[in-house]
């Protein structure tokens, strides 16, 4: 078994005497370097965060849940030493003034950490989980309210993983002998726990049928594709081509291609789908060479809570994405740019969206899908 199947979780809990901290892989480093962080404070993860050393939907959510846990040990350890977060069960002799405080320090912290990015759902998913861990811990001693929170961080990591797994087996199912699959931006084992999305999807496919290959676009301006889904895939010894973004269609109308995956960062009540800033392109052009494109995603991507794509909000980036390639401007002085980091594939391009529970068709979503409350 790979690595990456294996060995590597792109983000985790490590547990201390004191409660713990957030390692995880930095992702501005790959393919240059594979070093881990420490993360220790509420603000290091919000920065962790919004410069992308971790980065993809559901990696972004369990660093949302760890953000929380953190949070609430940083708020503990203002009001007493943290010697044995886990043995220690003297009850905290606090006031009720000094526990009213700190739950409001508690969810200011958990609303400034969902807004370091505004797109991938997973993150306030993650933190609303959080947030219920904090409510049903009201009356408990501060020790525990930490504990339970490094528990569930702990338990939405582990959960991932399986998630991707069945995510995984159940696309390989539509995956064509011998395919050819087109991937965008990077959704695998480091853009989640482990395993991965749409490159879960590869995974458990290639365990099927190694003659399939892989087209990774490179994904401009920030080249996940060409950085990190390469990275992934050769070191799991996945046959994968680079192309750059504009070249899907040539591969498509030389019957290269026989399906599109993608991952997603926010999926609408419609099945409009948030992702990578150039998916929706290469959905268009599917359609139009009749190949189908499935996006995969666990549940925790789904928004309900939006009609349709329209509803989505588009991170807009620092214009120095497009202008600087490796520290060196690329373009005249004075042009002038924008930066969306996301766009929105029409629910009428989707064949279907493959999660942990079946494959579903856009419109079925509404009906279909159970979502815990
Ligand atoms: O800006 P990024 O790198 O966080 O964007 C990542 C993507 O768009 C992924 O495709 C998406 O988050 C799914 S990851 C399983």
């Amino acid at each position: 078994m790979s690595e990456f199947q294996s060995k590597i979780k792109t983000i985790e809990w490590c547990k201390t005497k004191q409660g713990g901290y957030s390692i995880m892989v930095d992702q501005t480093k790959i393919p240059y370097a594979f070093e881990k962080v420490e993360i220790k404070t509420l603000d290091s993860m919000f920065d962790a965060i919004k410069t992308m050393i971790v980065r993809g939907a559901p990696a972004i959510g369990i660093a949302g849940a760890h953000g929380c846990a953190l949070f609430a040990l940083e708020l503990l350890s203002k009001i007493v030493p943290i010697e044995d977060l886990w043995q220690d069960i003297t009850p905290l002799n606090i006031n009720e003034n000094q526990r009213k405080e700190f739950f409001e320090e508690l969810e200011k912290g958990f609303n400034y950490l969902n807004s370091s990015r505004p797109t991938a759902v997973n993150l306030s998913w993650a933190i609303g989980e959080q947030k219920k861990i904090v409510e049903n811990s009201r009356t408990l001693d501060l020790k525990e309210v930490c504990a339970n929170l490094i528990n569930n961080a702990i338990r939405l990591e582990n959960e991932d993983i399986e998630i991707n797994k069945k995510i995984g087996d159940y696309g390989a199912a539509v995956v064509p002998k011998g395919a050819g699959i087109l991937t965008h931006c990077n959704a695998g084992a480091l853009a989640t726990v482990g395993y991965g999305t749409a490159l879960g999807v590869v995974r458990s496919a290639f365990a099927k049928d190694n003659t399939i290959q892989v087209y990774a676009d490179e994904t401009r301006p920030r080249g996940q594709g060409a950085k990190i889904t390469t990275f992934e895939l050769v070191k799991d010894n996945i046959p994968v081509t680079l192309i750059t973004d504009g070249m899907c269609s040539y591969f498509m109308r030389n019957k290269m291609i026989d399906i599109v995956v993608v991952g997603a960062d926010r999926i609408a009540a419609n099945g409009d789908t948030a992702n990578k800033i150039g998916t929706s392109t290469v959905a268009i052009a599917a359609k139009y060479y009749n190949i189908p494109f499935y996006v995969a995603a666990p549940k925790s991507t789904i928004d309900l809570s939006i009609e349709s794509g329209n509803d989505i909000i588009i991170e807009l980036r620092d214009e120095e994405e497009v202008t600087m390639v490796n520290g060196k401007r690329i373009c005249a002085e004075g042009v002038k740019i924008i930066n969306p980091s996301f766009d929105v594939t029409d629910n009428s391009l989707i064949a279907g969206i493959i999660t942990e529970d079946g494959i579903f068709k856009p419109e079925e979503l509404k009906y279909k899908l159970k979502v815990s409350a």
